[in-house]
Order: structure tokens, then C-alpha cells, then sequence
């Protein structure tokens, strides 16, 4: 099968490539891209004027639920809406029931994503067992079996003696320590952020210092350890001047921010939207202002979803007892190419965020636009609006404030090697 992309825009972050022309799939690999491509015979054609044509996303934080509370998500529809969204490699995190803590249960995964998967899914193992804090996993058992990074994600490590060896362990098998930035005994029954709207709503607030106080413990034991740490869901300002003091002092680490955080604050909440608890929680404007500074300035490197699903059994409930997260896979890329809109990114630099960055901080190859490789690419219209409604979720839950909003810019097509999904 012969597939012939016409006058798309075709951008590649892994070698920055930006130009209008065509580009042709043969047996599902990518055969050549240039500015015309004719007299090539028995193609499927598609017309891509206006389109822009780039690699599958790389989404290195989403929660499928699997094992365990398959009522919200699962893998099968959880990869169902990252295809949807454009995501063509997910990192799963391993707060699932039971955590995925031994190398059984990361093989489990990787089974069942085999059966089941749209797009490649990659496990993330717990830093430690049962994401009790206490006792270390066996990082090089995880590795071999599949895991490409560990993390405790949706709880910090609290004890930082645990997370120091945790840093030093992870160094010696190259795996990236995710860390949840929340110290606990700061942000303990807390559902939103301290400020206006918590006094507004009479919520006990989580103050910012639970987040800063956890970047700056982790910083300071990987520049002692060297250990490679990613700071996950990066929210506030003031957690941005410590990452900026951290690349001063050369410490190593990488950091990924959520759309939630650059087009959203604290606002939402209000009404007690439990769509729009999620931790950490939405700041302040100020906030929002930093994160995209940051994105900028390239101190966040990484745009993913935090795609954590929950249904109306932990969402349509008082606003303290909801559970925090929101869906997110398939508002990750229209989210994101609103700071191409804004002009704060370049369109080259926000799928660096996307694509490039997270695969290098997991150790996986992206998807790319190179002769020879998996045709894995996303067909994006940039101009079209739409609103997003239930309808058109994919995912078992639809736990997100972006219900029935406007959004622009929408996936119209994905190749996926022999496959062509059109999606609208
Ligand atoms: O809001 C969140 N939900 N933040 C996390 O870190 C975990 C996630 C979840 O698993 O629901």
C-alpha cells in the first residue's frame, strides 16, 4: 500500500525540519518527503493543503488504570484516546491497584498492551514497593523487564534519605526518578490552591510551599547524587525561580509542566468543579504567566497530559472528597498549540515538548519524519475549531473542565505504518 501525503506542512522536531511539500508511505514506512513527489503510481492520495503533517506524540504521564480500576479507564481505551489525540507512545504511571512495583506486574502491562493497545505503551515502575515510601524496588529487575522509568507518581517520597539511594539505585541503570514534587505534611487535606478561591470556597488550601519545598529537597540530592531526576507537573512560579537556580548551578535534571497549568487557574474551581481538581492544583494567573516563561525559556522541557481518568463515582461528590486528576490525551495537542497561537513557542519548539524531549528523557526513540522509518504521523488541522463534547472522548471517563469548551486545532488523521485512521 502506497500512501501520498500532498502540500502538507511537514515538521520533524528530531531534526528541524519545517516546509510545505508531499511525502510518501510505501509498506508503512516513510519512502521520501520533498517539495513535489510525482508520477508515483497506485497511490492513496490526501490532500493535506492547510494540514500540518508531523510525528505521533510522546506522552510520558498518563494513568491508564490498569490493573485494577478498569470503571475508569483502561488500556485498551485509554490507547483508543491516545490515538485519538495524536499520542503515539504513552508512559503509563504505576499508581494502579495493585501498584506496579515488581517485574510481574510491569510484564503484565506490557502483555496486555500487546493484546490490547492502539499505541505503544511503555510502563513505569514504582520507586518503592507498594508506593509505601519505605523499601526500594529492584530498579535493574524493572528495567529488564520493560519498565523505562520509576516513580511513585501521585505521592512524593517523603523520606529523603529513601529518595537519595532511590537517585544513586536509578544512576546506575540510566532510569529517570519521576518525582511527584507534594510534601505531604504541607499539602495534607488540602483540595485546592491556597489563595483567593480557597477562602472564597472555605477549602482548606494547599499552600505553594508544598511543591517548592519538594523540587528543592530533589534538586539538591541530584546535584549530591547525580541521579537523573524528572520533576513531574511543574505548576507555580515560585518552583520555576528554583529550577532556574538549579540550571545556574548546572544540577542535572528535566522537568514537564500540563496544559492545565499554561491555560488555566484557580478560577475554574469555582462553583466547587470537582472537573478542575487535580494535583497539583490550578494556580494563579501569575503562575500561568511563569509556566509559559519557563516553556520559553526551555527550563520546562516537557508538555504532558497527567491524563488521569476518574468517573462519577469519585467526581459527583463533595468537592473535598473528589478525587483529584482530569483526562487529557486528547486535549494534550490543542492545548499545546495554543502557545504557538500566543507566539510563545515556535512550532518546531513546542513539539520538541512533545515528542523529542520526553523520548530522550525516557531513552526511546520518537517517531520521526526519516526515510526508512515506521510511518507514525499525525495529519493536524491548526485552524479548526470545534467543541469538545462528550461525544467525542474516547476515554471511559470524560472528568475534564475542557467539556463542552471550545478548542483549536483537532487530529484529522493518523498513520500508523499500513493503517490510516481518519478521525473526522
Ligand atoms: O491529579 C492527579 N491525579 N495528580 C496525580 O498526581 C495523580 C493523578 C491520579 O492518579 O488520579
Amino acid at each position: 500500500m502506497r500512501i501520498l501525503i500532498k502540500k502538507a506542512r511537514i515538521l520533524d522536531p528530531s531534526q528541524d525540519l519545517d516546509f510545505v511539500g508531499d511525502l510518501l508511505i510505501e509498506e508503512g514506512k516513510i519512502k521520501g518527503f520533498d517539495k513535489r513527489i510525482e508520477g508515483v503510481e497506485g497511490c492513496k492520495i490526501i490532500d493535506a493543503e492547510g494540514l500540518w503533517c508531523f510525528p505521533g506524540l510522546v506522552d510520558m504521564h498518563v494513568h491508564l488504570r490498569e490493573p485494577g480500576e478498569e470503571w475508569k479507564e483502561d488500556i485498551e481505551t485509554g490507547t483508543r484516546a491516545a490515538l485519538c489525540g495524536g499520542v503515539l507512545r504513552i508512559a503509563c504511571m504505576p499508581n494502579t491497584k495493585p501498584p506496579i512495583d515488581s517485574p510481574e506486574l510491569v510484564k503484565f502491562v506490557l502483555e496486555k498492551a500487546r493484546e490490547k493497545a492502539s499505541v505503544k505503551v511503555y510502563p513505569i515502575a514504582c520507586i518503592t514497593k507498594g508506593q509505601k515510601g519505605e523499601e526500594l524496588t529492584e530498579f535493574g529487575r524493572l528495567k529488564e523487564a520493560g519498565a523505562v522509568g520509576v516513580s511513585d507518581d501521585g505521592k512524593w517520597v517523603p523520606n529523603s534519605e529513601i529518595m537519595r539511594r532511590a537517585l544513586l539505585y536509578a544512576r546506575q541503570f540510566d532510569l529517570p526518578v519521576i518525582s511527584h514534587c507534594e510534601d505531604p505534611a504541607l499539602s495534607k487535606g488540602g483540595s485546592i490552591n491556597l489563595g483567593k478561591m480557597s477562602a472564597k470556597l472555605g477549602l482548606k488550601g494547599i499552600p505553594a510551599s508544598a511543591e517548592v519545598v519538594a523540587v528543592f529537597r530533589d534538586l539538591f540530592l541530584a546535584r549530591e547524587t547525580g541521579g537523573p531526576l524528572h520533576l513531574a507537573h511543574i505548576s507555580l512560579k515560585d518552583s520555576i525561580k528554583v529550577l532556574k537556580w538549579a540550571k545556574e548551578e548546572g544540577i542535572p535534571f528535566t522537568a514537564e509542566t500540563c496544559p492545565h497549568y499554561f491555560t488555566l487557574t484557580e478560577k475554574e474551581v469555582d462553583g466547587y468543579n470537582t472537573f478542575a481538581k487535580v494535583n497539583p492544583p490550578l494556580r494563579t494567573e501569575e503562575d500561568v504567566e511563569a509556566i509559559k516563561e519557563a516553556l520559553k525559556e526551555g527550563i520546562l522541557e516537557v508538555i504532558a497530559s497527567d491524563h488521569a481518568p476518574h468517573s462519577p463515582l469519585e467526581k459527583e461528590v463533595e468537592f473535598e472528597l473528589a478525587s483529584p486528576g482530569m483526562i487529557g490525551l486528547q486535549t494534550l495537542l490543542p492545548l499545546s498549540y495554543k502557545l504557538v497561537e500566543e507566539g510563545v513557542l515556535s512550532p518546531i519548539k513546542c513539539l520538541k515538548c512533545l515528542i523529542t524531549n520526553p523520548a530522550r528523557i525516557l531513552r526511546i526513540e520518537p517517531p520521526s519524519v526519516k526515510i526508512g522509518k515506521n510511518a507514525e504521523l499525525i495529519l493536524f488541522d491548526p485552524r479548526e475549531e470545534y467543541i469538545f463534547t462528550q461525544e467525542l472522548i474516547k476515554s471511559k471517563s470524560y472528568n475534564t473542565p475542557f467539556l463542552n469548551k471550545k478548542l483549536k486545532g483537532r487530529v484529522k488523521k493518523v498513520i500508523l505504518c499500513n493503517f490510516l485512521h481518519t478521525l473526522c
